[in-house]
């Protein structure tokens, strides 16, 4: 096991009716920037529970709509804007993933002096970033328990991850019956993100962290367990409730101290989105099959072990356990309606050269848990996707 600091100070108040008890966790006398997203929080109700908890503990407020999926630097500065001219000091976030990073970014450009884009492109860091507080509506990304922020910017193109300790939140209400509104892609693709999360800390090579491997296999074969319930109409409360607290379990830190990791699926699939705009989690889907074919003597141990442990794959050749272990991987993604590979999704033919190139001109490579992957790789596994 490798030395690590593990610090999470997330406050994860969770549970029906939770809302109610945001008057309680911000602070009395904030004035509060009450950001979410497109609308869905005004059909869900969540919204006007919102209000109520905010109302009731006589708190100020302004409220700043529109965070788009995949949240744009372009709008965000506006609600930097908005905060800075009402003099707001809280920032909450409604609503999913991308509402979240966007807050993250807008808590820590409220005070900051120098270029905001800076503080995405990791050129500076955040100085004081406002506390921030948040109520999930859409299990997926894990940024209710995290440091890390994913921000597109529409004049350039780019879609850029950035973290910073001070942007974790203070507070988040996982609320599970928030959830029911959501569409069933959405659903799909919070497990295959959240399932993608846990691969991405897990399939490296071993490093004798039993524990660590053990909590991955968990959250993965829980997912498996409960996608069916979670995916199910009209909406099972326990499924969902389990499907969120695996979602946050996967990208809080938890699992992946102490281990190597491999970013690589993100790291190709954030240019996806950038070049094509297909949903996060499905540009996950549609990479990952080519990772493991690229990657697969690297990954080869712990491919047999997640075959066995998450699969229940033990008899037979190597080989046949780990590609019957790809494809019901596989199985599972388009189970929850996300198809799996490149090919299930329009992209240009040139879309390989083209993120080969995006990627090694931003010094974004090499990727993999060694460093292996150059810009050839990345082509490879795009070809092999
Ligand atoms: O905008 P509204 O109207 O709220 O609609 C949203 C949006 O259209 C809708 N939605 C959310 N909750 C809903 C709902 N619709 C009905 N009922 C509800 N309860 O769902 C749509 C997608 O929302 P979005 O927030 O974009 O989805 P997600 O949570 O998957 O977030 C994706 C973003 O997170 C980034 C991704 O790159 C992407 O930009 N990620 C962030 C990570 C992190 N911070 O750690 C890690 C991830 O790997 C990921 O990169
Ligand atoms: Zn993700």
């Amino acid at each position: 096991m490798e030395n690590f600091v593990f610090h999470n100070p997330v406050k994860v108040i969770f549970g029906k009716g939770q809302i109610a008890s945001l008057g309680r966790e911000i602070p009395k006398g904030s004035r509060v920037l009450f950001a979410y997203g497109g609308g869905s929080i005004k059909a869900n109700g969540v919204h006007a529970q919102v209000v109520a908890a905010l109302t009731q503990a006589g708190l100020a407020f302004k409220e700043f709509a529109g965070i788009e999926p995949n949240p744009r630097y372009e709008t965000l500065m506006k609600a930097v804007a908005l905060a800075r001219a009402e003099k707001l000091d809280f920032v909450l976030a409604v609503g999913g993933g991308s509402v979240v990073d966007g807050c993250k970014l807008v808590a820590a450009a409220i005070d900051f002096a120098g270029d905001s884009w800076d503080i995405v492109r990791r050129r500076a860091a955040p100085t004081a970033a406002k506390p921030l507080g948040v109520v999930l509506t859409l299990p997926a990304t894990g940024s209710e328990m995290n440091l890390f922020s994913v921000i597109s910017r529409e004049e350039t193109g780019e879609k850029l991850g950035w973290g910073h300790p001070s942007v974790m939140p203070r507070f988040s209400v996982l609320d599970p019956e928030t959830t029911y509104s959501l569409p069933a892609r959405q659903v799909g693709n919070g497990i295959v993100d959240a399932f993608v999360h846990v691969l991405e800390q897990y399939l490296t090579y071993p490093a004798e962290a039993p524990l660590q491997d053990r909590l991955a296999e968990s959250v993965l074969a829980t997912l498996v367990e409960i996608a069916p319930a979670a995916m199910a109409t009209p909406p099972d409360y326990q499924a969902r409730a389990n499907l969120m607290w695996c979602a946050t379990m996967a990208l809080n830190g938890l699992i992946g101290q102490g281990v190597p990791q491999d970013w690589t699926t993100h790291m190709i699939g954030h240019e996806l989105t950038a070049l094509t705009g297909i949903d996060h989690a499905r540009t996950l889907a549609a990479v990952w099959p080519g990772v493991v074919v690229v990657q697969r003597e690297a990954k080869r141990a712990k491919l047999l072990q997640f075959a066995e442990r998450v699969w229940g794959l033990t008899e037979g050749p190597e080989e046949e356990r780990i590609d019957q272990a790809v494809i019901m991987t596989r199985r599972f993604f388009e189970s929850v309606g996300v198809p799996a590979g490149l090919g299930g999704y329009e992209v240009p033919a040139d879309v390989p050269e083209a993120i080969a190139a995006r990627l090694a001109q931003r010094g974004g490579l090499p990727l993999g848990e060694r460093g292996d992957l150059d810009a050839d790789g990345v082509r490879r596994i795009l070809e092999a996707a």
